[in-house]
C-alpha cells in the first residue's frame, strides 16, 4: 500500500537525496514538494525543487512556500550547501511554467481535505509553512496521519551548541508544530550522526545509476558538520525511516523548543523521563543498514 506523502523542504543538498528517493520510490504516493526558505532563500530552494521535478521528468507538482521565518530573522545555510543550495552538479535550466500557482499552504490545506486517506508530513526545512497550515487551518488535523520532520537534536546542535538549523531558523513554528497535538517523530541530529556516509560509500553512488552520480557530485560539496569523517545526509532518513522503521532505535519524549535565549534559542530541550511524551525521537540504526537501505531505494531511480 502507498504511504501518501507530503514534502516540505529547502533543497538543500541532503534535501535532495531525500526527494529523489521520495519521487521515485514505489512505495510512496508523493502528493507534492512544497518550499520554503531555509538553506537559502525561497526563490533559489523552489527553483531546486523544480530541477529535481525536471530531473526526474516527475508530475508532482511544486509548490512555492513562505520567503521568511514567522519572527526570526533570516539566516542560511549556503556555507554548507553552496551558493545555489544545490552546488556541485549542473541542472538544466528550469521553466518557471512548471511552478504551480497555488501557495503551498493553500495547496497542503486542499491536499488534505481533498484526501481519500490521511496524508504523512514530512518537514526536512524550518517549520514555518507547517505551523502556518496548522493555525490557519486547524480542520487539517483530523487528515494528517503523523508529522515526521528532520530536524532538532536530543544531544549537540549544528548552528550553535544546542541548536539544530531548520528549529534555528524558526523556533516559534517549531514550537507551534511540537505543541500541535499530532502524532510527531523527530528524526533529529543523533542519528545521522550514529550512521554517516563514508567517503568510500560517496565514491561508490557515483557507479549506480544517473541519480547516484548526481547525488555523488552534490555530496562532494556538501560541508555539512564532520566532514572528515563522512556525510550526515540528514533529511534522506525521514524517508527510509518511514520505509523501514524497524531499523532504528526509537525512544518517546517530551520536546519542548527555546525561542527565547541567547544562546539557547532553537535547542529541542528532549524529556525522556516525561510522563507526557508528545514526540517519537529517532535515535540510531547501524551504518551498514543505512548505507544498504540508501543504495536498496536509489535502485528505484533513473
Ligand atoms: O540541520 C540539518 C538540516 O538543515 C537539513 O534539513 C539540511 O538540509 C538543513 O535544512
Ligand atoms: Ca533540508
Amino acid at each position: 500500500m502507498k504511504q501518501p506523502i507530503i514534502i516540505d523542504t529547502d533543497p538543500g543538498i541532503d534535501d535532495a537525496a531525500a526527494i529523489s528517493i521520495a519521487l521515485n520510490h514505489p512505495n510512496f504516493d508523493l502528493k507534492m514538494i512544497t518550499t520554503v526558505n531555509g538553506n537559502v532563500g525561497i526563490e533559489k530552494t523552489t527553483a531546486n525543487a523544480l530541477k529535481l521535478k525536471q530531473f526526474f521528468n516527475s508530475n508532482v507538482p511544486v509548490h512555492r512556500g513562505a520567503s521568511q521565518p514567522l519572527l526570526s530573522e533570516i539566516v542560511d545555510a549556503s556555507d554548507v550547501h553552496g551558493e545555489s543550495g544545490m552546488e556541485g552538479y549542473i541542472f538544466p535550466e528550469i521553466a518557471e511554467s512548471d511552478l504551480a500557482s497555488t501557495h503551498a499552504v493553500e495547496a497542503m490545506k486542499n491536499a488534505l481535505l481533498n484526501s481519500d486517506a490521511p496524508i504523512t508530513l514530512v518537514p526536512i526545512g524550518p517549520l514555518t509553512n507547517i505551523a502556518l497550515l496548522l493555525t490557519t487551518y486547524p480542520e487539517v488535523k483530523t487528515y494528517v496521519k503523523e508529522i515526521v520532520l528532520m530536524g532538532g537534536s536530543a544531544s549537540r546542535g549544528n548552528v550553535t551548541p544546542l541548536a539544530e538549523f531548520n528549529i534555528y531558523c524558526d523556533p516559534e513554528a517549531a514550537q507551534i508544530v511540537f505543541n500541535s497535538g499530532l502524532p510527531l517523530t523527530m528524526v533529529g541530529l543523533d542519528v545521522a550522526r550514529s550512521s554517516s556516509l563514508t567517503h568510500d560509500t560517496i565514491n561508490e553512488l557515483q557507479s549506480i545509476n544517473d541519480t547516484g552520480n548526481m547525488l555523488h557530485q552534490l555530496f562532494k560539496h556538501y560541508r555539512g558538520d564532520d566532514f572528515e569523517k563522512g556525510i550526515n545526509v540528514y533529511d534522506a532518513y525521514t524517508i527510509l525511516y518511514l520505509l523501514h522503521p524497524e531499523n532504528f532505535a526509537v525512544q518517546e519524549a517530551d520536546v519542548q523548543i527555546e525561542t527565547n535565549g541567547k544562546l539557547t534559542k532553537g535547542a529541542t530541550v528532549t524529556d525522556f523521563k516525561s510522563h507526557f511524551p508528545n514526540t517519537s525521537v529517532v535515535l540510531s540504526v547501524q551504518a551498514n543498514i543505512f548505507k544498504q537501505m540508501f543504495i536498496d531505494a536509489l535502485q528505484y531511480c533513473k
